[in-house]
């Protein structure tokens, strides 16, 4: 690989895997055919993505393997049991057995649901994660989390399952609209503000080149973004303790989601309006300054998020949404706030008094 590219590694044991990273891996000579060790393959994509990188995939495919690409509608609303569902009907059609692998082409919803229905096929197959959102990239294509919405709850039915590769071409990011785009950099932020005090200085500084999606820039961002997810990963991969961090944000931005209806605010958006409320209430209760929200709300706006939930969710809403986020262990709210910046820590003694201070 050149020096354009790396790799890094998530640490699980036998399941350990490879996180690849640069610039037009995707045509990289071998690289894909050489993670696929089966003689049948599944290519899940959206009818957004198929278009774009479809073709330079299966490209790269040897001829004598069985390909059977997988087409689904694009947007979250359709990350659901039902796509599942079609997911299975075409993949037996085309009859695959235990030994294929699932590859997922696309942003974070196609990851997802790749990852559960390889997590539920024949009790398990192999999967490889092709991200080509700045979210996916640096987030939800590493560490195994896969799900479907239900109408009831986001991501409420779903495994652990890790990927055997994750393979980024930041040059798909090339082709992503910039509202997808500023959605990525919310996890970003998100790492900075959770894990890495000098990573949060470093995107401050660095925010221009950032919105301009400049390459050094933004190879250095993924890199330093899946190094800090893998190290959380690998130290508690169910989310028994430390990788509760990684929710910043996510609390409140789940139910900005569940409220407004999936797809309506992208899950990054609704993240980067959760962190300032999160960062809120860690200076409400003396653990950061007040002057980082104002930091944070002023990064936030630079690189093009929001940094409010929408006026009409009020604290009950909150409340009433919240009380079914998975995070919540019986009936009491767990919230990601900062210790610190650079530091988070998770608090199940948040007042609905406190939440009532921090929204109404
Ligand atoms: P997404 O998958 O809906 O992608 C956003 C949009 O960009 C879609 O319209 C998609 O078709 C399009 N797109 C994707 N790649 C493109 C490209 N290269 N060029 C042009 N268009 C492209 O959204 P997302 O933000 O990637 O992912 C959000 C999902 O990820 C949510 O369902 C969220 O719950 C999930 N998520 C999961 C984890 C995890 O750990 N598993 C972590 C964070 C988020
Ligand atoms: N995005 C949160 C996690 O992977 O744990």
């Amino acid at each position: 690989m050149s020096q354009q590219q790396s790799t890094l590694y998530v640490e699980l044991g036998d399941r350990r895997y490879p996180i690849h990273i640069g610039e037009n891996l995707l045509t990289s000579r071998g690289l894909l055919a050489g993670l696929i060790k089966s003689r049948q393959v599944v290519v899940i994509t959206n009818e957004t993505i198929a278009p774009l990188y479809l073709d330079i995939v299966l490209g790269q495919l040897p001829d004598s393997i069985l390909v059977t690409p997988v087409i689904i509608p694009d947007g979250e609303q359709y990350k659901t049991w039902q796509t599942l569902g079609e997911i299975f009907d075409q993949v037996l059609v085309a009859r695959h057995n235990r030994s294929t692998t699932f590859v997922a082409l696309g942003g974070g919803v196609v990851g997802d649901i790749t990852g559960f229905a390889a997590a539920c096929y024949q009790r398990g197959v192999n999967f490889i994660q092709i991200p080509t959102t700045l979210l996916a990239q640096v987030d939800s294509s590493v560490g195994g989390k896969t799900a479907v919405n239900h109408s009831l709850g986001k991501n409420m039915i779903g495994a652990f399952y890790q990927p055997t590769a994750v393979v980024i071409d930041t040059g798909t990011l090339s082709t992503l609209g910039a509202r997808e785009y500023a959605a990525g950099l919310a996890e970003v932020v998100k790492y900075g503000l959770i894990y890495d005090a000098e990573f949060h200085a470093w995107i401050c500084a660095n925010r221009s080149q950032l919105v301009a999606r400049d390459g050094d820039t933004l190879r250095y961002a993924i890199q330093r973004s899946c190094e800090i997810k893998a190290e959380v990963v690998a130290a508690d991969e169910r989310e028994s303790g430390l990788r509760a961090i990684l929710n910043l944000g996510h609390t409140f931005g789940h139910a900005i989601e569940t409220y407004m209806g999936y797809g309506s605010w992208l899950h990054g958006e609704a993240v980067a309006a959760g962190m300032v409320m999160a960062v809120r209430l860690s200076a409400l209760r003396g653990s950061v300054d007040a002057e980082l929200v104002v930091e944070l709300e002023q990064l936030l706006v630079d690189l093009g998020l929001p940094v409010w939930a929408p006026t009409e969710m009020r604290s009950e809403t909150f409340i009433d949404l919240m009380a079914l986020d998975k995070k919540a262990i019986d009936g009491q709210m767990r919230f990601v706030l900062l210790g610190a910046l650079g530091a988070a820590l998770v608090v199940d003694d948040v007042t609905e008094a406190e939440l009532v201070a921090l929204i109404d």
